[in-house]
């Protein structure tokens, strides 16, 4: 065995354990003299392997999601048993999903796989549920699910996730160099993706209803069009921008709180999405189903 193939041996098998053994190797091979263009060949080679690899495993980093916490919160988790919240949540997304694979031939959503979770007013339970749904979609066999925190001037995903987060949606709308890929955070649910809402900005409810925010809309659904994408958005009577964005989604799940909303309040939210084809209503918070699991509020972290 040559010392080009000794050191690309070396490479082969350390390669994920340490950065300099490729320096080492690069040296070694330097240190013998005439490198022939095969020799070079080999260690940029090896190089360049030993640099995918390492970036890879940077971006296979999974932040860990604490399941106790979450649960305690009425958040779903993979270790949940059969309950009022889970089956709640599975009668929820079935005919989601069944939308967001119909893209062709009769009855077909466009952008069916773009889901926003809304509400006419504050505090109706939007981040509760976009997250839940998220779960829930997330711990099925054949679904992976991107969870976008597109409440940008008050966004909730990460408190609710127990998550530190920095650069995110705002910052891919603002940087037409950074790369959604470098923001999205990846969790120990393998099918589970968060896009932050990213840092701070004064308009970043404008920002929703951008040029840039349609353009990424249409990246996300060529480039992720096997993923279910749910948006936590503002509240849809509140911020003009969050209409804008809901008539650029598949789907709308909108939630409306038991025993606040009012009917009327409901209609003129339908009557100003009505862009949308697709709209289902959750009724939340209603205390008539009486169940200490569903029940059981989330505080932030
Ligand atoms: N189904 C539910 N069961 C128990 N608690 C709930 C439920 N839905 C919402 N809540 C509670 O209601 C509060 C408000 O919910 P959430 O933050 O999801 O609302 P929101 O519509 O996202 O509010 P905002 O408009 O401020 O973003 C939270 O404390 C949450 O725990
Ligand atoms: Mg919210």
């Amino acid at each position: 065995m040559s010392i080009i193939e000794k050191a690309a041996a070396e490479l082969d098998k350390t390669l994920s354990d340490d950065a300099s053994i490729v320096e080492k190797a690069a040296n070694k091979l330097e240190g013998n003299g005439n490198m022939s263009h095969v020799e070079k060949a080999v260690r940029d080679k090896a190089s360049r392997d030993f640099s995918s690899s390492s970036t890879s495993k940077v971006k296979s980093q999974r932040l860990a999601l604490d399941f106790a916490k979450l649960r305690h919160y009425g958040i779903i988790t993979p270790d949940d048993k059969k309950n009022t919240i889970t089956e709640q949540f599975r009668v929820i997304k079935r005919p989601l999903l069944v939308n967001s694979f119909n893209q062709s031939g009769a009855g077909a959503v466009k952008n069916g796989n773009l889901i926003m979770v809304s509400s006419s007013l504050a505090g109706e339970g939007k981040s509760f549920c976009a997250v839940n749904l998220a779960m829930s979609i997330a711990m099925e066999m054949d679904h992976t699910v991107l969870l976008v925190d597109a409440d940008v001037a008050r966004p909730m995903v990460p408190k609710i996730l127990g998550l530190e987060t920095d650069k995110g949606l705002l910052d891919v709308l603002l940087d037409d160099k950074l790369d959604l890929t470098e923001v999205l955070i990846k969790t120990n649910i393998e099918k589970l993706s968060i896009l932050p809402a990213g840092r701070h900005h004064p308009n970043a409810n404008e920002l929703l209803a951008s040029q840039s925010m349609g353009l990424l809309l249409k990246e996300l659904v060529h480039r992720y069009e096997d993923r279910i994408i749910i948006f936590d958005s503002p509240p849809l009577l509140l911020t003009s921008e969050s209409r804008v964005l809901a008539g650029q989604m598949g789907q709308i799940v909108l939630v409306v709180e038991a025993e606040e909303t009012s009917q009327q309040t409901v209609r003129e939210t339908l009557r100003q999405i009505e862009s949308c084809e697709i709209v289902n209503l959750v009724y939340n918070k209603a205390r008539s189903f009486s169940d200490k699991d569903l029940y059981a509020a989330y505080e932030p972290y």
